[in-house]
């Protein structure tokens, strides 16, 4: 048991940082091959363009990069990280985790690394999770991401979908603390029996990849836009409502709002719905589109950036998706922006780790895979003795 009582423990979030790929996808350039419009899109979703991973980008990699960047907001030290929890759905294999692959990026060669899969809804449910973990006393440092790429599982010919979503990632990293900051409250929820209505159906082992499952494009998005609108309608102001009075706040004391950017007219219905104004809603779609497990960190990323949130801070997220699931966590901010600022040395000096990392990985595959070469050649050879005379 770490030190600090349970009952006293919260998780603080000490480092922050996103990453999307470089190539940008605009309304208009989907309109050159698709029958679709800027004006349709912006006007039903409040998308203006988003970023697409290239050949060299994947969740992984997108994880990462966000990962480094919190690493170096809060000047920590990799190896010092007990947890790792990555929320995604699009995780680059099946196995290893893309939690795994990230552990081993960084050198995190304490920390414990798993997936986490709740669709949109990952960030919020691996927040919840790792606040969990800090705050029974296991574990002091967790480092949690939320990243995607959906475009790989996206029909370019279904204009119902591929329009609505991007990718991206991002990272934040926690810390046990025992002042009146961190995470305050949770919220997490699920109703399985709505499965159907945000699904990729083939490519798990109910269906697996067959030509004819590639043909029918079923290892794509399916979704019904307006059962999920309904629903996201329906739960975004409620979860939001039921964290906050967990947490011991009224509505007015929220200072910002961070919701999954899916569609900027759900997030105005729950503006009214919960009568805050829509300055306390951070929004970033126009830019990135839905970037599922990414849209909440990224959002807070650049929140931060613009000075929204200070020391003192209440900040409600609040997610929902495929599932169906949703979630929401309070948290009262610690960390002045300002302060986030690592000495250059301390850069090079991670810098020079993740090197390390990169090169003992290779070491270690290098030895096993050396290692078994030598085993299999002794076995064979007493296995099958060359003199059978
Ligand atoms: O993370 C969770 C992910 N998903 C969501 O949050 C999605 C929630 N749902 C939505 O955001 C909305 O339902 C959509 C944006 C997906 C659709 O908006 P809508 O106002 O519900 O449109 P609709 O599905 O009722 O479609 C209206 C019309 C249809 O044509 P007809 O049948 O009226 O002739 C669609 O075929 O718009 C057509 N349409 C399009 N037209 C131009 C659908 N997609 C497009 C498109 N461009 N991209």
């Amino acid at each position: 048991m770490k030190s600090g009582s349970p009952l006293t423990r919260r998780a603080e979030i000490i480092g922050w940082g996103m990453c999307v790929p470089k190539q940008v996808v605009t309304n208009e350039d989907l309109a050159q091959t698709l029958d679709t419009s800027d004006d349709w899109i912006r006007s039903r979703t409040g998308i203006a363009q988003r970023r697409i991973a290239g050949d060299h980008e994947s969740s992984a990699q997108m994880a990462i990069e966000a990962a480094r960047s919190a690493l170096q907001v809060a000047d920590a030290n990799p190896r010092e990280i007990d947890l790792i929890i990555v929320g995604t759905t699009t995780p680059d294999h099946t196995f290893p985790s893309t939690a795994c692959q990230v552990q081993g990026a960084l050198g995190a060669v304490r920390a414990g690394a798993f997936d986490l899969s709740a669709a949109c809804s990952g960030f919020v449910y691996a927040l919840a999770t790792a606040h969990q973990a800090i705050a029974s006393g296991e574990h002091d440092l967790v480092l949690v991401i939320g990243v995607d790429c959906l475009s790989r599982r996206l029909n370019w010919q279904d204009r119902s979908t591929c329009v609505l979503f991007g990718d991206g990632a991002g990272a934040v990293l926690l810390r046990a603390g025992e002042g009146p900051a961190g995470v305050l409250a949770t919220v997490l929820g699920a109703d399985g029996s709505g499965g159907d209505v945000l699904i990729i159906p083939a490519g798990g082992c109910a269906a697996p990849l067959t030509p004819e499952v590639l043909e029918q494009n079923l290892h794509t998005i399916h979704m019904n836009g307006q059962e999920v609108y309904r629903f996201a309608t329906r739960v975004l102001p409620t979860a939001t409502e039921q964290v906050t009075k967990k947490a011991g706040l009224a509505l007015d004391e929220v200072d910002v709002i961070v919701p999954h950017q899916a569609n900027l007219r759900i997030v105005e219905m729950a503006s009214r719905r919960l009568k805050v104004p829509m300055e306390r809603f951070v929004i970033n779609i126009e830019e990135y589109g839905n970037t599922s497990a990414g849209s909440i960190p990224i959002a807070l990323c650049e929140a931060i950036e613009q000075g929204r949130i200070a020391p003192g801070s209440n900040v409600v997220m609040v997610g929902f998706g495929a599932g169906l699931t949703w979630g929401a966590v309070a948290i009262k901010w610690s960390v002045p922006p300002e302060e986030a600022i690592s000495p250059r040395y301390r850069n090079w000096w991670r810098w020079l780790l993740y090197r390390w990392a990169s090169m003992r990985g290779g070491w270690l595959r290098t030895t096993r895979n050396a290692t078994v070469w030598l085993i299999r050649r002794t076995t064979q050879r007493d296995r099958y003795p060359r003199n059978l005379d």
